[in-house]
């Protein structure tokens, strides 16, 4: 199965994507973990995409998209892989199509986590205590969340018109959550 996890920052897409790939036995892929572990091994994609990462912007398509490519084309991910945070842009979602088209591979379930706005910034605050991570701050936090509003959710738009998009509630437990992606995940597969 190939499929793809949105949800603005903080909706838990980090979380529910551990689960859902060790539950589906597939690989999973977070962009902005690779990005970060880049950076972290102070690679040159890693030193370009810092500076859109803390200012919360989107890394440039061709960076993000290269990331991807590597991953799908590598044997494990032949018959399935779950993305986290990618496509973000309809440019990238274009990418990703003409890949799997290549490939005779299709998409067969886009989720989309949602929780509101407050508790999205609590979450992400609550874990700068925790982990530090650099855009983890109130001002990055809301400029985060406005490039989803802006550039990513006419992506799920796009998505819809294929009719391959499940919104789920992404409040309560991480347990509850995962409890109804998998439902989600059992019915699309009977
Ligand atoms: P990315 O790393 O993808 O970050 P994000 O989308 O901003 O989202 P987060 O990772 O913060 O949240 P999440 O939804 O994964 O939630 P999580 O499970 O961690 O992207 C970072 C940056 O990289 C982007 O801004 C961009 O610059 C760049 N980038 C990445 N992909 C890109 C792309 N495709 N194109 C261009 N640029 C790209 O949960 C959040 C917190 O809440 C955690 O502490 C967690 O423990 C907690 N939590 C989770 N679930 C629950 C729950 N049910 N109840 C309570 N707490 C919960
Ligand atoms: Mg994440």
């Amino acid at each position: 199965m190939f499929l793809l996890l949105f949800g603005a920052p903080g909706a838990g897409k980090g979380t529910q994507a551990q689960r859902l790939a060790d539950f589906l036995e597939i690989p999973h892929l977070s962009t902005g973990d690779a990005l970060r572990q880049a950076r972290q091994d102070d690679t040159p994609l890693g030193r370009k995409a810092a500076e859109f990462i803390d200012a919360g912007q989107l890394v440039p398509d061709e960076l993000v998209v290269g990331v991807v490519g590597e991953k799908l084309s590598q044997p494990d991910c032949t018959d399935g892989c779950l993305l986290d945070g990618f496509p973000r842009t309809l440019a990238q979602a274009q990418a990703l199509g003409a890949h799997l088209q290549e490939n005779s591979q299709q998409i067969d379930l886009v989720l989309e986590l949602t929780a509101p706005e407050e508790e999205l910034t609590l979450r992400m605050l609550q874990r700068a205590c925790i982990e530090g991570r650099s855009d983890d701050t109130p001002e990055t936090i809301a400029q985060r969340i406005e490039v989803y509003c802006n550039e990513t959710m006419p992506v799920l738009d796009y998505y819809r018109q294929q009719g391959v998009v499940h919104s789920i509630d992404g409040t309560g437990t991480p347990t509850e959550v995962f409890e109804r992606i998998r439902q989600v995940v059992e019915k699309s597969r009977s």
